[in-house]
C-alpha cells in the first residue's frame, strides 16, 4: 500500500530539511465509508495538549525529535481528508507525541500537565490548503514492559471544534501489531497501522487521516 512514485511537494525551501517528499501512495484507511458518528468522540485523556499552541502560525511540517536525538530517523507524512475521505481538509491542527528510543516519555518540562506527561517528543502542525502534514522525528520504541507496540499518538483539532484522538500510528509487522491488536482497533481517523518504507537513510510512515463526523 505504500509503493509508488515519489511525489515532490511544492513547499518553501526553508521547510525542505523537514519535509521533502511523499514516499508512497495514499495509505489504507480501513473500513470506510459509512462510519457512524462516535458519541464518545471527545472522551480523551490528554487532548488538551492539542490546544497548547496557537494555531495561527503553525507550519504544515515540523520536527518532533530535535537534532541529536538518539534513534532511527523517521518521517511521518499524510493527507487529512474531510469525512468523505476524498476532500483535503485545511487548517486542521495535529498534535503528535511519542516515546523516545528507550520507550519512555522522557524529559518532560513543567509548564503543563501534558508537557510533563507527554515528554519532550511532541509537536504541532496545521494542514495547508492541500491537507498535507508531516513530521521529522525518530522511530519510537515500545514501552519497556513491551505491553504495547511502538506507537505515535495523534490528536486533531478542526477549526472551532473540540479535539479528539485518532488511532495511534503503529508499525505493521513489528512487536505487538497482532491479530488481537487489530481486533481492538477503533479506526479513528482511519487505519493507524502503517508499513514503514525506506527513503534513503530515513524511515517513512504514511498516515493519511479521515476526519470523524462530530456528534450533534
Ligand atoms: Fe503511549
Amino acid at each position: 500500500m505504500l509503493t509508488g512514485a515519489v511525489a515532490l511537494l511544492a513547499i518553501p525551501a526553508c521547510k525542505a530539511s523537514v519535509q521533502e517528499s511523499f514516499a508512497g501512495n495514499r495509505s489504507d484507511l480501513g473500513p470506510r465509508p459509512a462510519a457512524p458518528v462516535r458519541t464518545d468522540l471527545y472522551n480523551c485523556e490528554g487532548c488538551e495538549g492539542t490546544l497548547e499552541r496557537q494555531s495561527a502560525n503553525l507550519p504544515a511540517f515540523a520536527r518532533i525529535a530535535p537534532d541529536g536525538e538518539t534513534g532511527e530517523a523517521m518521517r511521518i507524512e499524510g493527507i487529512v481528508y474531510l469525512p468523505d475521505g476524498l476532500t483535503p481538509a485545511p487548517d486542521v491542527v495535529i498534535y503528535a507525541h511519542h516515546t523516545d528510543a528507550t520507550g519512555l516519555y522522557s524529559r518532560g518540562t513543567p509548564e503543563t500537565e501534558w508537557s510533563r506527561r507527554h515528554g519532550l517528543l511532541r509537536s504541532w502542525v496545521k494542514t495547508g490548503a492541500d491537507g498535507r502534514y508531516g513530521y521529522r522525528t525518530i522511530k519510537p520504541a515500545p514501552y519497556p514492559d513491551m505491553t504495547m507496540p511502538a506507537h505515535v499518538h495523534l490528536m486533531v483539532a478542526e477549526p472551532g471544534r473540540r479535539p479528539y484522538y485518532l488511532d495511534d500510528i503503529v508499525f505493521d509487522g513489528e512487536h505487538g501489531v497482532t491479530d488481537a491488536y487489530r481486533s481492538r482497533m477503533e479506526y479513528r481517523g482511519g487505519n493507524g497501522i502503517v508499513r514503514l518504507v525506506r527513503d534513503g537513510d530515513i524511515w517513512v510512515a504514511r498516515r493519511d487521516i479521515v476526519l470523524e463526523r462530530h456528534p450533534a
